[in-house]
This record gives structure tokens, C-alpha cells and sequence, in this order.
């Protein structure tokens, strides 16, 4: 069974029309750290202060380590329910050392019994020096490592994050993805966060639930997502995309596009009229004599890659996106080069 279900999850706020979260189905197993990933206003907060007692849901239940948090007839308040939470803004006490904000959530134990969990979350989040210290000694990411401990402390359910990551800069962005990552594997805890940026989503999580107007597109792992999105609101929000329009052949496993025939990954199973496709860009490699020629009409840096837009030679209208190929950094092209392409069929997607 899983550790935490939420059936059928729903949140109207008052003078809205639509709801804010819609029947919303999810399993988390034990130990699983999963994301809530989607644009402002989808409703990922919403479900976070939910399954923390803080919002009450309209319809729905919320089941946590076998226990009824909620249901139509039974809400736990907040802190019977067994939950960490860790704000955006982290939310330390100022006037407390780190020491006395990670015992904040502990007083029902013995001094010397907080005393010793903090030497261990501290320890476990690798800041076992700064007992003494005030929170506005600390760093950005220090704090929120602080904070992570304080929600570990009690040896809560879950932990809950809302947009973690939000208040750090690009580099410390990246290396708490991977610490938080680590401290909540260590501690065996099982973890939701919330984040609009696909990349924190990705490198932190198990499974990543994208939602959209209060409805989950898709939950599925992160590699999974990226290669198999379900319909075109993810395939555009798990990184970029080329979306096609085409005809399916009669061999069920190539569709007729605008640029051409495109080759699926593999044979479908039932016969489709029209069809949407996603290709990823990186699944486009630059060849001599590839099956796809066209001409640059843009180029930009990526980075580790430049991003081609190429207007294929055998389109039959201007009115059509220029595809979006990614070619490797030492490669000479410049606006007006033509190129040829081969499509790898692993990163085409039949979406809906
Ligand atoms: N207290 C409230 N009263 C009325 N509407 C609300 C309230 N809280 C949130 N909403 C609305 O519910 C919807 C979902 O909001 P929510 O805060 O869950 O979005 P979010 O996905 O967390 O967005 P963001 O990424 O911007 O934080 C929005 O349309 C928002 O305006
Ligand atoms: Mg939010």
C-alpha cells in the first residue's frame, strides 16, 4: 500500500469559479521524493497546504501512513499529522540560534534529548559547528539547510518544500539540489516539493507530477517525462520541443509530416488519422548526408550546445516553426548554412 494517497483532492476557493486543484489522484511510496512541477497558478501550493492541514480541501481525502488526515467527516489539525514543512523563505526564528530553532518543533522531549536529535540533524545536514550561531550568520544556502534540519527534527512522515530552490543563485542552486537530495536519502524521509523550474524537478525527484490549472497532465520519472510526454503541455514544459503535426502510414509506424516521413520508436498499435508528434531537438543529429536538409535561419549559444532553427527545404509554407536542432559547440554554422539531419526515432513522442 502506499504511504500517502490522495484521492480524488479538490479546492475551490470562495468566488471562484474553477477550482484551484481538481480531483486530484496520487501514490507516494514510502521513502519517495516526488515534485509538484507546473507554471504559477497551477495549484501546487495549493496541494501542498492541503496535505499539510493548512487549507481545508473541498472534496477528497488525504491518507498518510495508513492514518485518515482528511476526509469528508475528519480533518487532523496540522501538527497531529506528522509533517515537516520547509517555506520559501525558510522562515528561521531570528532572535534563535540555529540551535534553538532546530529544537523549536521538539517540546514535548527532554533537554537533553533535543539536545542530542539536534547535534544529529545538524550533523546530517553538515552544520554541526553552527549551533550557536543566528540565522543571519549563516548563508543562503546554510539557512535553508537549517530549515531542512528543523523539519527533520521531530522525525516527521514527510517533509513538504515549496519552491526550495527559489531564493538561491544559479551555482548554489544546483549543488542544493543534490544536498537536499542527499540529506532526505539519508534521513529515509519521503518528500513532496513544489517547483516551477523543470530542472529542480528533475534533479531532485523519483517521480515529477506536472499539473496544469489544477489538473495532473502526467506523473512519471524524470527520464520517462523528458522521452514519453503525454500531451503537448508537457512535452513544452519538460524542456523544448519540435511539435509536428502528421499522418500516420498504413505500416503504423511512420508518420507523414511536413518535413517528411518520420520514423517512430516503435510499430503503434492501433491506427491513428492525425496525429501529433514531439521531437526533441537533441534528437536531431547533424549528418553528411542525413534525411532532413535545410537551411539556418537562426543560431544561439546554449552553452554546451548551439540551438539551430532550421527551415527544411521541402516545407511547403513559411507558416510552419522552423525546426529546432541542437548541434555540438565546434561545429561551424552560421544563419544560411545548409544542413542535413538524421532524427534518433528514441526521442519522438506520439502526443496528444
Ligand atoms: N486564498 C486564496 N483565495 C482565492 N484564490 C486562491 C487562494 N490561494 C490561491 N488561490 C488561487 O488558486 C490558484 C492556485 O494557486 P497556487 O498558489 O496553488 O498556485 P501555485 O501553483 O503554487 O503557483 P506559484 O508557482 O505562482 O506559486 C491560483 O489561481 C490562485 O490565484
Ligand atoms: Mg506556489
Amino acid at each position: 500500500m502506499s504511504f500517502i494517497q490522495l484521492s480524488n483532492l479538490t479546492k475551490y476557493f470562495s468566488g471562484t469559479a474553477n477550482p484551484a486543484v481538481r480531483s486530484l489522484n496520487l501514490s507516494i511510496n514510502k521513502g519517495e521524493i516526488i515534485t509538484l512541477l507546473g507554471p504559477s497558478g497551477c495549484g501546487k501550493t495549493t496541494t501542498l497546504r492541503m496535505i499539510a492541514g493548512f487549507e481545508h480541501p473541498s472534496e477528497g481525502s488525504i491518507l498518510i501512513d495508513g492514518k485518515e488526515v482528511f476526509s469528508k467527516t475528519h480533518s487532523l489539525p496540522p501538527e497531529k499529522r506528522g509533517i515537516g514543512m520547509v517555506f520559501q523563505d525558510y522562515a528561521l526564528f531570528p532572535h534563535m540560534t540555529i540551535e534553538k530553532n532546530v529544537m523549536f518543533g521538539l517540546n514535548k522531549w527532554s533537554t537533553r534529548e533535543k539536545k542530542k536529535r539536534a547535534k544529529e540533524v545538524l550533523e546530517l545536514v553538515g552544520l554541526e559547528e553552527y549551533g550557536k550561531r543566528y540565522p543571519t550568520e549563516l548563508s543562503g544556502g546554510q539557512q535553508q539547510r537549517i530549515a531542512l534540519a528543523r523539519a527533520l527534527a521531530p522525525k516527521p512522515n514527510v517533509v513538504l518544500m515549496d519552491e526550495p530552490f527559489s531564493n538561491l543563485d544559479a551555482g548554489l542552486r544546483e549543488k542544493m539540489r543534490f544536498d537536499v537530495t542527499n540529506i532526505l536519502r539519508k534521513a529515509n524521509t519521503t518528500a513532496i516539493i513544489v517547483t516551477h523550474d523543470q530542472k529542480d524537478a528533475f534533479a531532485v525527484s523519483d517521480q515529477v507530477v506536472v499539473m496544469k490549472d489544477g489538473v495532473i497532465q502526467q506523473i512519471a520519472a524524470p527520464k520517462e517525462m523528458y522521452r514519453c510526454p503525454k500531451n503537448c503541455f508537457v512535452a513544452q514544459f519538460v524542456g523544448k520541443t519540435n511539435l509536428l503535426d502528421g499522418i500516420m502510414d498504413e505500416d503504423l509506424k511512420h508518420i507523414h509530416t511536413h518535413i517528411g516521413k518520420v520514423t517512430l520508436p516503435e510499430q503503434w498499435k492501433d491506427k491513428l488519422d492525425s496525429v501529433k508528434l514531439s521531437i526533441r531537438p537533441e534528437g536531431c543529429q547533424l549528418a553528411e548526408q542525413g534525411q532532413y536538409c535545410g537551411e539556418v535561419e537562426r543560431v544561439t549559444y546554449g552553452g554546451e550546445y548551439q540551438e539551430l532553427y532550421v527551415r527544411l527545404h521541402n516545407e511547403p509554407s513559411l507558416s510552419k516553426e522552423p525546426m529546432l536542432i541542437y548541434a555540438p559547440i565546434e561545429q561551424d554554422v552560421e544563419v544560411g548554412t545548409i544542413v542535413s539531419f538524421d532524427i534518433k526515432p528514441e526521442l519522438i513522442a506520439l502526443v496528444e
